[in-house]
């Protein structure tokens, strides 16, 4: 195991483990991203995906809104892709500018499971790159705060693999569902057994905290979900921790989000995560009654609550913290990833108000 500097924020690891903390702690899903300025500055230079597979480009931009926002940010996130497994799966994916990920040659039959992808994958040999990254970047944050690694769900990484980008109603994906059950579930267990690999080696690299993204949870009915989606993030929870301890690696807290799938938050605080992040359209008093202390939560504050004025923010903040509390189970984040022509200076006034107002709460 690597050595790394002793760490000195460690807020957001009690608040995952259900320890008392002295404020609610904060990060942003997609924090390292398009918003900021010096992203799109390196952006110029160089294609995404170069970004992800050069560790020290990887480091500068993961590094950046910790930087930028010295102090008030309680954790980074590895700056890769979700997609990196479907490209070590061998599938062809890039980044284009004003488009987003296109495969080259997506799954479009069952057939293709095994025309199209590798039979086994040796993440140190096709993932090797984002472990090197997450070292780097541990070495480079200095005990700043935690370093969080992450992987998309199987579910999430199934849809984009048959739609080949983004998609509105995932006509493709879906119809793989309905039509051919036992292949998904084949595909969907290929990619599982990629993710737990990966998820072990981010954390024997450096990672002290990892979130699951199910992006597209939500876009599958209760039954579908419990089917297709639950069980696969499920396994990876219990199978990742219970790996990381026949190593003699004490497991490090898991997050699962799954956007849009409000239906399933009791099974999802039953299956082994720490703590579970909500999209915006949950009520924190619904989510707290329902899943009972178990998990820590994590959001949720509508992405475009950061387009209003500098008040507004404030008031849905401290909205948000009254409802949540500040001092148990609790983790601030938004309720999806930062949209790209956010205003830089408005998160300052998010994570500023954060802190005020964490600390206000606490004391009374
Ligand atoms: O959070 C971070 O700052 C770390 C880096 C990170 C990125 N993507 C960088 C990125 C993380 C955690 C992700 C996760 C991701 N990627 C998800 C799950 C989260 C979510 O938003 O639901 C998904 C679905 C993807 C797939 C993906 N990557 C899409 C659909 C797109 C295009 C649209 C978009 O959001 O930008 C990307 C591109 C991407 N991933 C960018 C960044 C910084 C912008 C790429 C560019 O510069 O052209």
């Amino acid at each position: 195991m690597n050595e790394f500097p002793p760490l000195k924020n460690d807020l957001i690891l009690r608040a995952a483990r259900g320890q008392k903390t002295e404020r609610a702690p904060v990060w942003i899903m997609r924090q390292a991203g398009r918003y900021l300025p010096e992203f799109r500055a390196e952006r110029l230079k160089h294609d995404f995906f170069e970004i992800c597979r050069t560790p020290e480009l990887a480091t500068l931009i993961t590094l950046q809104p910790i930087d930028r926002y010295d102090g008030l940010l309680d954790a980074a996130i590895i700056f890769s892709d979700i997609l990196v497994i479907p490209q070590a799966l061998g599938l062809s994916v890039e980044m284009l500018p004003d488009k987003g990920p296109v495969f080259l040659d997506p799954l479009v039959v069952p057939e293709d499971i095994d025309l199209k992808l590798r039979n086994k994958v040796d993440v140190y040999q096709e993932l090797g790159y984002v472990f090197e990254a997450i070292t780097m970047t541990r070495k480079a944050l200095n005990g700043r705060v935690p370093l969080l690694g992450f992987i998309g769900s199987p579910w999430t990484l199934m849809a984009y693999m048959i739609e080949g980008g983004s998609s509105r109603t995932l006509s493709k994906a879906k119809t793989w569902l309905f039509k051919y059950p036992e292949e998904s579930k084949r595909l969907l267990q290929k990619i599982t057994d990629v993710g737990v690999d990966f998820l072990i080696g981010q954390v024997k690299a450096g990672a002290q905290m990892v979130q699951i993204f199910d992006s597209w949870g939500g876009e599958l009915s209760p039954l579908d979900f419990n089917l297709f989606s639950l069980p696969f993030i499920a396994q990876i929870a219990k199978r990742v921790k219970s790996q990381l301890i026949n190593d003699g690696i004490e497991p490090v807290p898991m997050t699962i989000f799954c956007k849009g799938s409000w239906y399933a938050l009791e099974s999802l605080s039953n299956i082994g995560y720490d703590t579970i992040s909500l999209d915006w359209t949950i009520d924190p008093i619904y989510a707290k009654n329902i899943t009972k202390g178990k998990v820590t939560l994590q959001g949720n504050m509508d992405p475009n609550m950061l387009y209003g004025d500098h008040d507004t923010i404030r008031a849905s903040v401290r909205r948000m913290l009254e409802a949540f509390g500040t001092n148990e189970r609790y983790i601030v984040n938004l309720g999806h990833g930062i949209l790209p022509t956010v205003d830089p200076e408005n998160v300052r006034v998010f994570l500023e108000t954060i802190h005020k107002v964490g600390l206000e709460l606490n004391n009374n």
